[in-house]
């Protein structure tokens, strides 16, 4: 029986895998089973940040698992804290929560929205996406995730991505937060305007509802910034990071402002591994490297020159550092062409690419991808 039919058999059929079985990685290739070579530009769905088994990555987190692995929040460690006097220095935020993935951040943020503001309401926006456990999926506004589902948290109203009037006529004074994804991950990449952040952060001063910036995937570097709020000069109250920072290691956090964060008292929420020494030595390593060997800049340079060789062979191309997205007549079969040929890429829906990978990538690799996207 080979790998397939054997995840077939055990495996809760809850996503669609591409054909291959991925043994090994390195930078910002992977191998199959066969031995056959892919460039990467799904990176683990935007994850795998400094490059597959990065070296320094790998030689700090054998380190510390020879010295410790895991002991719960019941005790003070090392790495959490070294982690998030980190995190206050390239955030700007005060306090931070550990968890494990995106959707725990961003349940996190909510939970303590509506203890600092004692509001119950949410606003998200057309197109968000949020997460898929109870609470992260109600503020999520694809109906396929939502309706089988309901009844998911409320209240809880979608405005229009983009359309300040629309937000206008539903934020109001009861609002706890408003819930936003800067620029739209899993639609496709789509950024929202200047403009529009302006007149939703107007509306925070008259409503005195909380704004909560969901970095899960725009963050660590990936737009070409630090974090995509920099791109606007946002200071959200709250903040969800998970995705990259611990370059394909599991962790979450949700930062907030100290104002918030002093609404919130011991035992208000809690997570038995978040935070774990394990997770956060990864997420030390991959700051450390993004750091030293300047990836953020190289997102924004490497990014500006793969969107434009895109332009010149695709439509409706939009890309935010290396955060890119655009468009194909039928992309599950783009995607299917492109695996064939060497090169994982991923379709957000039938006809929209998106891609996400490693900041390590160079133009040459970039020129690589191209050859092999335009044939
Ligand atoms: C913006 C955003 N928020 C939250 C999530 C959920 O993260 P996770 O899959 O780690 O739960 C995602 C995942 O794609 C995301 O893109």
């Amino acid at each position: 029986m080979d790998w397939m039919e054997r995840e077939r058999k055990f495996i809760l059929q809850t996503y669609t895998r591409q054909e291959v079985v991925i043994e090994r990685g390195e930078g910002c290739y992977v191998y199959d089973v066969n031995g056959k070579k892919y460039l990467d530009l799904v990176a683990g769905i935007a994850t795998v940040s400094i490059g597959h088994c990065n070296p320094q990555l790998v030689e700090r987190l054998k380190k510390q698992l020879e010295k410790l692995i895991h002991v719960s929040n019941l005790y003070y460690t090392i790495p959490q804290i070294e982690l998030a006097e980190k995190l206050h220095e390239i955030t700007g935020m005060d306090k931070f929560f550990f968890c494990n993935s995106g959707t725990e951040a961003v349940e996190a943020a909510l939970k303590f929205a509506r203890k600092a503001t004692e509001r119950k309401k949410f606003i998200s926006f057309t197109g968000d996406f949020h997460g898929r456990t109870m609470g992260s999926l109600s503020v999520t506004h694809k109906e396929k995730f939502r309706k089988p589902f309901e009844p998911l948290i409320s209240p809880v109203e979608f405005a229009k991505f983009n359309n300040a009037e629309d937000l206008e006529k539903k934020v109001d004074d009861e609002t706890a937060a408003v819930i936003i994804e800067l620029i739209q991950g899993e639609a496709g990449v789509y950024p929202a305007k200047k403009e529009f952040v302006e007149v939703l952060d107007e509306l925070r001063e008259k409503h005195e509802f909380l704004l909560i910036v969901d970095e899960v995937q725009t963050g660590f570097g990936r737009t070409g910034r630090w974090f995509a709020k920099e791109i606007y000069g946002l200071e959200p109250d709250m903040m969800t990071m998970a995705k990259a920072m611990g370059s394909g290691v599991p962790i979450g956090c949700c930062a907030l402002k100290e104002d918030v964060a002093e609404k919130i008292q011991a035992g208000d929420h809690g997570s038995t591994f978040g935070g774990n020494p394990i997770a956060c030595t990864a997420a030390l390593a991959t700051v450390d490297v993004i750091e030293k060997e300047k990836l953020v800049e190289n997102s924004a340079r490497v990014g500006e020159y793969f969107t434009e060789r895109l332009r010149e062979h695709f439509e409706n191309v939009a890309g935010v550092g290396l955060m890119i997205g655009f468009d194909v007549n039928n992309a599950p079969e783009f995607v299917r062409k492109c695996l064939e040929n060497g090169l994982l890429v991923n379709n957000t829906s039938e006809n929209r690419i998106r891609l996400v990978p490693p900041l390590i990538i160079t133009e040459r690799e970039v020129d690589e991808a191209m050859e092999i996207m335009t044939k």
